[in-house]
């Protein structure tokens, strides 16, 4: 186990040394750029595929879900405009850059659990949120459930744009969940009909007998690069899929070295089959070759790392 933590940790430095802009990104409004470097040092870059802008916390209308607990300066809200629809937005609550503390590490130690869930809404997150965009009536009348979702971007958009029946919003660190419930709160005027839940689910250590076979599809970004987990979140996919009707799960995430061969070796050899899909989006695909090309928006852009490949998975 110390040296799985050891491991995921290091996974981690590598992770965010990896991600972390070396130069700024030109936006107009130079307050704004400053908040949102500070939120996310990710938000700044990415695939900019869904406009967003910080929110003046002043002039928030939810005031009731920023926690009281916390200085002000440990957190900000970020308001994501959906394209094409109708300028839907949500509002995302998140750290602030550099407000890692002592009693994050002791809550990784208790829950046997990382902090990238709270670092910042990673690339694969907004493609994926993005790719959900796209596939509107795959979620018609669906139980869907978002996994390692962090601040849970795509489950909310989910939640806000299609007619899905449910749509849980999970993760398996406590303050990650904390914050998922805080941005449910923040946009239930958004979701309709769609019922929407938070759930804390640890996939190595949660009792699922109570939600097993339940849910139609289930969604997931750059949650398969953590091995000492790959076991544990297929024998979660496994068992929380519908035995019966067309359900899958869909998963956004880079390569990152061998990590996805080994989890999809693992996907394999539990009995559920995959497919693996490069070019899913053209939009996408189109940023990623800018990228490759000269684009210097993303300065240490590198495919394996961060071009994000859609896995399928069904029973
Ligand atoms: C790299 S982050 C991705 C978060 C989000 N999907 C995104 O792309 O912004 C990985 C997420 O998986 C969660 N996670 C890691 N190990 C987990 C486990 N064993 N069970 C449940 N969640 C886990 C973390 O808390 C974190 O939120």
């Amino acid at each position: 186990m110390e040296n799985g933590r050891k491991a995921s940790s290091l996974r981690w430095g590598i992770l965010r040394r990896a991600l972390i802009p070396s130069s700024s990104s030109t936006a107009s409004d130079e307050q704004s750029e400053k908040g949102i470097k500070r939120i996310s040092r990710k938000a700044n870059q990415g695939f900019s595929l869904i406009p967003f802008r910080l929110v003046d916390n002043a002039k928030l209308e939810h005031k009731e879900v920023i926690s009281p607990s916390l200085p002000k300066a440990t957190e900000a809200c970020v308001c994501y405009t959906l394209p094409n629809h109708n300028a839907t937005e949500l509002f995302l609550y998140q750290r602030v850059d550099n407000h890692a503390n002592l009693e994050d590490f002791k809550i990784c130690n208790t829950f046997d659990i990382d902090n990238t869930g709270l670092v910042c809404s990673w690339p694969s997150e907004e493609v994926l949120a993005y790719h959900c965009l796209s596939q509107l009536d795959l979620f018609r009348c669906k139980r869907v459930i978002e996994l390692g979702s962090g601040y849970g971007l795509a489950g909310l958009l989910v939640a806000a744009v299609t007619e899905a029946l449910e749509v849980v919003i999970s993760d398996g660190n406590p303050q990650v969940v904390d914050y998922i419930q805080r941005n449910i709160n923040a946009n239930s005027s958004v979701f309709g009909c769609t019922k929407v839940k938070s759930m804390m689910l640890h996939w190595n250590h949660e009792e699922l007998s109570d939600i097993s076979n339940s849910f139609d599809i289930i969604i997931a970004s750059d949650c398969t690069f953590f091995k000492e987990f790959h076991k544990g979140l297929v024998q979660t996919i496994k068992c929380l899929l519908k035995k019966e009707g067309h359900s899958e799960a869909i998963f956004l995430g880079p390569k990152r070295g061998n990590s996805l061969d080994e989890f999809l070796l693992e996907v394999k050899e539990s009995g559920l089959q995959f497919t693996v899909n490069e070019i899913y989006n053209s939009e996408v695909w189109r940023r990623h070759e800018s990228f490759v090309n000269g684009d210097t928006s993303w300065p240490n852009y590198e495919k394996d790392h961060c071009y994000p490949l859609l896995v399928r998975i069904t029973l």
